[in-house]
Parts: C-alpha cells; sequence; structure tokens
C-alpha cells in the first residue's frame, strides 16, 4: 500500500522542496510515505501507547486497572509534553515506516494531517455511537467524510482566578473585559506584593498559538473566514487590535516578560505556587490545586470564568482535546480498539473528569451529577465554555500553518513586531501554505 506523504516543516523532506519537486519527483516521494504492513507493536501480544506526561496521574491508574481485566497489557510510553515536539516525533516515525507504536493518544489539530497522509487508521465502521460524543471533538477526529480517532477529553481555555484575593481588594466579580483583567492583576499585585498579576501560555509552540488566538478572535478577527475556510482573513484591524491588547498584558507589567517562554508548566507552576493573581489554562489545572505538588493554593480559593472579552465582542475559547487513535500499520488493530473502548467509556471518562478534572467527551456526563457536583469546570465548561470554543483551522497543513502562527504571535507579544506587521506578514505566509497545499491535494 502505498500514498502521497503530505509532508510538513520540520520533516526530511521540507513541504516546499516536495511541492518543487513535481512529476516524478512526486512519485519517488511517495515511496517514503509507504503505509507498509507490519511494524507496529512492543513485541508479544503487547500494545503499545503513546502519551506526553500525565500530572494528573490518571493514566496510569487506567491503564492499570484495564491491565488487571485483559489478556493483553498496554504499556504507556511517554512522549513531551509539548505537543509540537510530540508531533515531530511521531511524523519520524510514521515517515519511517510506521514505527511500534499502537495507539496514540493525539492532539486534536493532528487527525487530518495524519488521515491525509494514511498514516492511521480510519474507524467509522467501528465507531457506532459517535453521536453520542461531542460535536466539536468529533469534528476533531473527522477527515473527509470519514472518522480517525474517538475523542478522550476535550479542553477549552479558561480564566481561573484567585476568589480570596479579589474578594479581599473589593471585587465581587471576575473581570469581563481584558482591559478590566489588566485594572484587577496590576492592582492587586501591588497591593498585595504578588509576583505577577496574570500569566499565560505565550512561549513560540502550539499553546501560544491557542492563546494569541483567544484574543484576535474576542476582537472579533480570525484566521480564517468561518463561512469560506479556503480565505484568510488574519490582516485586520480587528485581529490587530486583538494581537495590541496581548502585547498590553506583558507591556503593562501586569504579566510577567517572563510569559514569552512560558508553557503550561511554568504558567501553572506559578500560579499555583501562589505567585500569580490570575492565569489562562485548560481545566486539568484545576484539579492540581491543593495535591501534594502544589499544596498553597486550595481548590476552594479558586474561581473559574470564561475568558475576558473586547466589549461588544464574544468571548472565544480555543478548542483543546486529545482523541485515541491506531496507527495504520499496527498489527493490533482490534486490541488497540478494545483498549480505546474502555478508557473512552462512561465510567472511565467520569474517573478522568472526577479524578483529574478532564472534561468528557461523552455528552452525558454533562448530566451526571457526580461529575458536575464534583467538577465546577465541569459543569462551567459545558454551558460556557464548550460550546462557545472555537478549533484551530483543520487542514492536512495545519502544522504550517501552526509554525507561522507562534513564531507571529511570540514576537508580538514580546513588542518585536507590530500588530499590524505581524498580521499583514501572517497573512502572506499562510495564504502561501494554504494555496500550495491546494496545488497538491
Ligand atoms: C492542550 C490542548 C491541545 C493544545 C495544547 C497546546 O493540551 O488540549 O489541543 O494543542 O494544549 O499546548
Amino acid at each position: 500500500m502505498q500514498r502521497k506523504q503530505i509532508l510538513g516543516r520540520g520533516a526530511n523532506l521540507s513541504r516546499r522542496d516536495f511541492l518543487k519537486l513535481g512529476g516524478a519527483g512526486l512519485a519517488g516521494a511517495a515511496l517514503l510515505g509507504t503505509a507498509g504492513c507490519g511494524g507496529g507493536g512492543s513485541g508479544s501480544n503487547d500494545v503499545l501507547l503513546s502519551f506526553g506526561p500525565d500530572d494528573t496521574g490518571t493514566l496510569p491508574k487506567a491503564v492499570e486497572k484495564f491491565n488487571k481485566q485483559s489478556d493483553f497489557k498496554i504499556t504507556y510510553r511517554e512522549m513531551p509534553s509539548d505537543t509540537g515536539q510530540y508531533f515531530d516525533k511521531l511524523r519520524t516515525q510514521f515517515q519511517a515506516g510506521g514505527g511500534d507504536i499502537d495507539v496514540i493518544v493525539g492532539d486534536v489539530i493532528w487527525p487530518a494531517q495524519f488521515a491525509a497522509n494514511g498514516w492511521i487508521s480510519d474507524v467509522t465502521d467501528r465507531f457506532t455511537d459517535a453521536d453520542e460524543f461531542l460535536p466539536g471533538p468529533m469534528q476533531s477526529a473527522t477527515y473527509d467524510g470519514k472518522i480517525y480517532g474517538v475523542p478522550w477529553y476535550t479542553d477549552a481555555g479558561l480564566l481561573y482566578y484567585r476568589q480570596d484575593l479579589l474578594e479581599k481588594a473589593g471585587y465581587s466579580e471576575p473581570p469581563k473585559t481584558w482591559d478590566e483583567l489588566q485594572e484587577m492583576a496590576n492592582k492587586i499585585q501591588q497591593d498585595e506584593g504578588i509576583k505577577n498579576g496574570y500569566v499565560f501560555q505565550g512561549a513560540e509552540y502550539e499553546g501560544g498559538v491557542c492563546n494569541g488566538l483567544e484574543y484576535i478572535r474576542s476582537h472579533g478577527g480570525d484566521v480564517l473566514d468561518p463561512n469560506d475556510p479556503s480565505k484568510v482573513i488574519i490582516d485586520s484591524p480587528e485581529s490587530a487590535a486583538g494581537l495590541a491588547t496581548y502585547r498590553s498584558m506583558v507591556e503593562s507589567g501586569a504579566a510577567p516578560q517572563a510569559v514569552l517562554q512560558y508553557k503550561e508548566d511554568e504558567s501553572h507552576s506559578s500560579f499555583l505556587n501562589g505567585e500569580a493573581v490570575f492565569i489562562r489554562n485548560w481545566p486539568y489545572m484545576y484539579s492540581l490545586a491543593g495535591s501534594t505538588d502544589y499544596p498553597d493554593v486550595k481548590p476552594e480559593q479558586l474561581g473559574v470564568a470564561p475568558l475576558p472579552v473586547d466589549p461588544g465582542n464574544q468571548s472565544s475559547s480555543t478548542l483543546g482535546g486529545w482523541n485515541f487513535l491506531i496507527n495504520a500499520t499496527s498489527d493490533k488493530q482490534d486490541q488497540a480498539w478494545e483498549f480505546i473502548r474502555f478508557m473512552t467509556s462512561p465510567e472511565q471518562q467520569k474517573f478522568k473528569a472526577v479524578e483529574g478534572s478532564f472534561l468528557p467527551t461523552r455528552q452525558s456526563l454533562y448530566n451526571d451529577p457526580e461529575v458536575t457536583d464534583n467538577v465546577p469546570v465541569a459543569r462551567l465548561g459545558k454551558e460556557a465554555i464548550i460550546e462557545n470554543s472555537t478549533a484551530r483551522p483543520v487542514s492536512p497543513f495545519y502544522s504550517d500553518v501552526s509554525l507561522e502562527l507562534a513564531a507571529g504571535f511570540n514576537s508580538a507579544l514580546a513588542g518585536d513586531t507590530s500588530p499590524e506587521e505581524t498580521v499583514n506578514t501572517l497573512q502572506e505566509e499562510i495564504q502561501s501554505i494554504t494555496e500550495q497545499g491546494e496545488q497538491v491535494s
């Protein structure tokens, strides 16, 4: 079985080089992408699973439970926590013929690219209860009308705040606008002598893309036209205004200079060690509050709210989350599916929500009191967040688009490029990726 490979930057052969090859070159390059038979597996009957580090400890616990009742065993291989670095590792393995991983826990931004290359299995026929899952995550697992994964948990950007500190300062509500956030952060930071007012993920990586998009969209801008996703529309006054607000967080001193390098770990460590008043983060962080690693800030001290907005616009949260995917070259397709069904069952999703504050992908769990009573993030999530969260562009070239966005947003946040210059450059770069993509597909 041979398939044309859709390559991305950082691949052995860059996508642009690939495009330059043309005719005969394409045929040669196709050999690189052979999704052959065999491969996969970790020896014997065992099934190899990959995912990033799990701070909440819920994944190893679930794997252990599965292994106790199964006649084959799951082995968990830990991958980098930076989703881009994890992606690069997988891509290298796929390009080398498939690698040994059977089940991949993959970011919602990957299925389009992996599916277009034939690297992951089409599970449409097996996945008979797909309509019980949330539509947003299901869309992330769908490419060209076929389903390539089972959504495990969903993510959305949230604003967490120190309820105790806001009350002390006389605020009865969390901020609704970015300006209010900045003002409150500056005031409480000074009054209380706290190191940081507001922290988030501003580094040049995928999380920085998620953060930057929230500013652009909550000012009425976007990257692609929602009504015609082939049209790039990032070069607009609204998007520039979004990046100006983003930059102002650092410029005003509300956020430390260090946010330029912050990913999830650095930002949650700052907040959970009591060094920040506000943080933008994903739902998982709630379960870390008051844990042995972070005893200083207790869940009772936390408030959670939708992300702020520019007045007159809508709050926007980037849709994140992770899906179970099966390596197309794995010879353990049935075992992989059995494990995935176990992990995405209502019982396991409930366990993950209650213990790890991860948002379930099964719709029914949002009406389950055990979940809503124990996981305030889930209560807020379904009503205010999940239904309003917006996906990143779905494209076989998303990894290229993301690299441009990550660099542009980080440079705008640093003040190295003006907001206008940034959206103008991004417009050209993304347009060129999209146009070249159309020529090969
Ligand atoms: C979270 C999200 C994922 C996103 C990543 C960025 O893990 O679930 O979709 O790409 O953060 O750091």
